[in-house]
């Protein structure tokens, strides 16, 4: 509630006086205007000499502000709030260092302006091959979200694993790829990153997605089924060293989705493909000097050929920044095997 000066006009003259209030930069379009009888009354910032109707104090009702940068100051008027926070399903995901100094109130806070029902804080990714994400639950104790991205649903336990947001256009365009019917080996499938949009979005035929984290892969489990794809997709638990060998010419495509390297399992993807060949995305983190001097791409290329293998490099995507210098890149590569 705010108490304001009000131009009170009749309605038939509501349209002149907000005009007017407006053109004379005296307008407060922060609070709603008031319907009277016969009369409206319009919130001014200011009170100076008008033609028509009356001025007068009232108590006017705030615009709940749409912006949520704006909403979130509002609730936190004395604290430093962030400029990002990621929305996962329900839960805001607060960048790293941000509000050290809050307590339970300002968590109930960040959820009643953002219009969500927890509230956590991301923290560094444990180094390591499963990256587990180290995420602080702030208000809530159950860190399973259900985000829809895309036209996608990814279940996960934000506590537990990570969910790279700046990923986001590499899961858009792994479901606008021309794969229709493809058999899909995903050797780091976590979730179900790129599998799941695969699915459901790129229409391949099926996916054999290897994982070796247990929570991974209950969210992954949990994904195929909110999706309706379960019977699509055949998960092999366990190091995918151990596990691939299986997979053995048997893909048209192989997905890579390990940082900041995926080398270790260049020679498995290829034996993966069918005998015929097919596409490899490699996941890589490559430096700017090596993008820009074209050499990331050319010893890419000449590993794979060492695999005797022909290759046709199809593109090659950049994600994102890593960190400084370093960018996460996908190069989709034509593999023949010879
Ligand atoms: C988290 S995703 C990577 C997503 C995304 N590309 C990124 O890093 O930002 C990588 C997944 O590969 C799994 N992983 C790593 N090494 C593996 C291995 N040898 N066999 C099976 N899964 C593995 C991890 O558990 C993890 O779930």
């Amino acid at each position: 509630m705010g108490i304001r000066p009000a131009l009170i006009v009749s309605t038939d003259r509501a349209d002149d006086a907000r005009s007017w209030a407006l053109e004379k930069g005296v307008l407060d379009s922060s609070f709603h205007p008031i319907s009277l009888d016969d009369e409206i009354a319009w919130p001014m910032t200011d009170i100076i000499p008008c033609d028509f109707g009356r001025i007068e104090e009232m108590e006017f009702q705030p615009r709940t502000a749409i912006d949520p940068h704006v909403r979130l100051q509002q609730a936190l008027p004395n604290m430093e709030i962030p400029r990002r926070w990621e929305m996962l399903g329900d839960l805001a995901l607060l960048p790293q260092n941000a509000l050290l100094d809050g307590d339970e109130s300002t968590w109930t806070a960040i959820a009643q302006a953002l219009h969500c029902q927890r509230v956590a804080r991301q923290a560094e990714i444990e180094a390591g091959p499963i990256r587990r994400s180290q995420v602080e639950m702030l208000l809530g104790n159950d860190g399973w979200v259900n985000h829809l991205e895309n036209g996608v649903r990814y279940l996960f336990d934000v506590s537990k694993v990570m969910f790279s947001s700046g990923n986001i256009t590499e899961r858009r365009r792994m479901g606008k790829i021309d794969a229709a019917g493809d058999v899909v080996v995903d050797l780091f499938a976590g979730i179900g990153y790129y599998s799941i949009p695969l699915l459901v979005n790129a229409g391949v035929s099926y996916v054999h997605a290897c994982e070796m984290n247990p929570d991974s892969i209950e969210g992954l489990t949990k994904g195929l089924s909110a999706n309706m794809v379960t019977d699509r997709c055949h998960i092999l638990q366990g190091d995918n060293q151990e596990t691939a060998p299986r997979l053995k010419g048997v893909a048209d495509r192989v997905l890579l989705g390990l940082l900041p390297s995926s080398k270790e399992a260049w020679p498995l993807a290829v034996e993966c493909l069918k005998i015929e060949g097919g596409v490899i995305h490699v996941h890589m983190n490559a430096t700017e000097e090596s993008l820009e001097d074209g050499t990331f791409v050319s010893t890419t290329v000449e590993e794979f050929q060492a695999l005797d293998c022909e290759v046709e490099v199809l593109h090659l995507e950049n994600v994102k920044s890593y960190s400084p210098h370093i960018r996460h890149v996908v190069l989709d590569l034509k593999v023949t095997k010879l």
